[in-house]
């Protein structure tokens, strides 16, 4: 009968200590557990940072356009970021009849031509983050961009293209762009199907994704 009372008495103490055990280690098992919230909210706040200091940066849009529909989207993303707009123009204009263009698109994608263009952007130098549309030819960026690319020192500079196509999809484009400017950060594309008006959720998500949120 005592030992009974010994072995339950035992077992209440035991109890108590494993409470009180328990109950001293939980603060530090609390300050592990939140250990994580504050490197997540340290990574957080570094992307967090991304986007105003990207969004303080000078921006430029460049683009090409035959048949308007990147230009409608070009002016969009530029009522959205502000910052400067650039048209990209062949010296010798495209003709106006579809299918010709169509033909000699193919030939000059083919060849890696890059006709000389009519202008060329004042004062690059002094953009940071240059915005680059073109149609996609050919399952590539149309070839007064590639001119463009080519011509130009993008060296530190951050482009972020994008691009409108007729069904077909956005092709090798990026590669090609990261290949005519190796030594700029290109960040993600927005591909979009031709149109004459386009959704500002899709340009919104897009432009937050690259560093441009509200
Ligand atoms: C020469 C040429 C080649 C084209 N090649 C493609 C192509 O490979 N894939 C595609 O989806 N659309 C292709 N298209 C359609 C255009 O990409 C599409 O209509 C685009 O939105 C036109 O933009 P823009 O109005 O700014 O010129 C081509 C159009 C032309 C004129």
């Amino acid at each position: 009968m005592k030992i009974k009372y010994i072995v339950q008495a035992f077992a209440v103490l035991a109890a108590i200590a494993f409470a009180t055990v328990g109950i001293l280690q939980k603060p530090d098992a609390v300050s592990e557990t939140s250990k994580a919230p504050q490197q997540t909210a340290a990574v957080s706040s570094q992307k967090g940072e991304k986007t105003p200091s990207i969004q303080k940066k000078k921006a430029l849009v460049v683009y090409f356009s035959y048949t308007g529909n990147t230009r409608i989207l070009a002016e969009q993303i530029r009522q959205n970021v502000g910052g400067d707009i650039f048209e990209l123009q062949p010296a010798t204009p495209y003709s106006t009849d579809y299918a010709t263009v169509e033909k000699q698109g193919k030939q000059e994608v083919e060849s890696g031509y890059k006709p000389p263009l009519k202008a060329k952007v004042e004062n690059l130098a002094s953009y940071d983050v240059i915005f680059v549309g073109t149609p996609i030819w050919w399952y590539t960026i149309a070839p007064p961009v590639a001119t463009f690319l080519a011509e130009s020192d993008l060296a530190g500079k951050t482009i972020i293209p994008f691009c409108t196509h007729g069904g077909y999809g956005a092709g090798h484009n990026l590669e090609d762009i990261k290949k005519l400017a190796p030594k700029a950060q290109v960040l993600d594309e927005l591909v979009l199907r031709g149109n004459s008006k386009y959704e500002q959720k899709d340009i919104f998500a897009w432009l937050s994704k690259v560093g441009f949120g509200e």
